[in-house]
């Protein structure tokens, strides 16, 4: 096993982003504000209408990256995504490829060769910004310091570019919420890796070591959820606009689910992730210090060490403590989900 040679300084600045207790109160009171960093992707589409639905959050922007899609069809679906909420927010396009490996394919056979499960989409009436999705991460969290959380739903590798362009971002940002990895779940692309971090492991292993608030939502919980068509149907009737759309994208995805044995629906990961930032009481947790795996045939495990384990391996050491999902009430996900997006 080798660590990424892709290494990064990272200096705390302590005086940026450290609120009173004051304006903690305060903030805290307000909708939170969110960047959702992401591929979209059928779960990602879901979790971009979640959050953009959800009164909890204020989501000053979407930035894209590659995964699930290309990058210019992933933004393109981030764009007829905002436009489907009637919300004028900002879309910055990301990275189109991973820091150090080369592109792989993106999983047609999940989310469509459009990504967004062939449902034969118009073109989308808005551009994206200038900025680039690290450039935006970064002018967003200095006009908010302390106040911006990142909700990456994709691969990690806007946040690793945006953290080589900004050293201070860890202090800049509130936390970090990601969907990805698995502590002992097992992977779903290979025996041992999760999608997001497989697809760029250097990136991931970047953002788990930085020194923020990162809070892991893998594959521990989101393959004991599962969303079945009742649900989805009764959505569809109560908002035919939005939950219909819902409806139409997941069919493909539900065959896939359907063709790797999943019964009872398919899972949402990236929904998860946003009903961990609404409320994360659905959820139990632990603390791990989190490494990736960048090459050879484990490549893209996500390897969590206890936090209570007494003896630290020195490649843990120095690294900052993740809080991993373990257990999630899905039920109560699923409520969130349907409710809000849905009302
Ligand atoms: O492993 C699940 C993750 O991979 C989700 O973010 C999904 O959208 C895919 O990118
Ligand atoms: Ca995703």
């Amino acid at each position: 096993m080798t660590w990424a040679p892709f290494a990064l300084t990272v200096t705390v600045v302590l005086s940026a982003g450290v609120a009173t207790p004051a304006e903690a109160r305060q903030r805290d009171a307000d909708p939170r504000k969110v960047i959702v960093d992401a591929d979209p992707g059928i779960d990602d589409a879901m979790a971009i209408l979640f959050a953009l639905r959800s009164p909890a959050l204020e989501v000053l922007g979407i930035t894209t990256v590659f995964g699930n899609a290309h990058i210019d069809m992933g933004t393109a679906n981030a764009l007829r995504l905002v436009e489907l909420a009637g919300r004028d927010v900002p879309v910055a396009r990301g990275a189109a490829h991973p820091l150090i490996l080369p592109l792989a394919p993106p999983p047609e056979f999940v989310h469509g060769t459009d990504g967004l499960g062939n449902i034969a989409q118009s073109e989308p009436t808005r551009q994206p910004i200038e900025a680039s999705a690290a450039e935006f991460i970064v002018s967003t969290a200095r006009r908010y310091p302390g106040e911006v959380t990142l909700l990456a739903i994709g691969r990690l590798t806007n946040l690793a570019l945006a953290l080589a362009l900004e050293p201070r971002l860890p202090a800049l940002v509130r936390e970090v919420v990601l969907m990805g990895g698995s502590a002992s779940a097992g992977g779903n692309v290979t025996p041992v890796a999760e999608a997001n971090i497989w697809g760029d492991p250097h990136a991931a292993d970047i953002v788990l070591g930085a020194s923020w608030k990162v809070t892991m939502v893998g594959l521990d919980v989101t393959t004991s959820v599962r969303l079945g068509d009742d649900r989805l149907e009764r959505m569809a009737a109560r908002d035919p606009r939005v939950g219909g759309f819902v409806y139409r994208i997941t069919r493909f995805y539900k065959q896939f689910h359907d063709s790797m044995g999943v019964t009872g629906g398919f899972y949402v990961h990236d929904p998860s992730a946003v009903a961990y930032l609404i409320d994360p009481g659905i959820f139990s947790t632990d603390k791990a210090r989190v490494r990736v795996v960048t090459e050879g045939i484990a490549m893209g495990q996500t390897i969590a060490d206890s936090a209570t384990r007494a003896q630290r391996w020195d490649a843990f050491k120095g690294r900052p403590e993740v809080t991993v999902c373990r257990d999630v009430d899905g039920d109560r996900l699923l409520r969130l989900f349907e409710t809000t997006l849905t009302p």
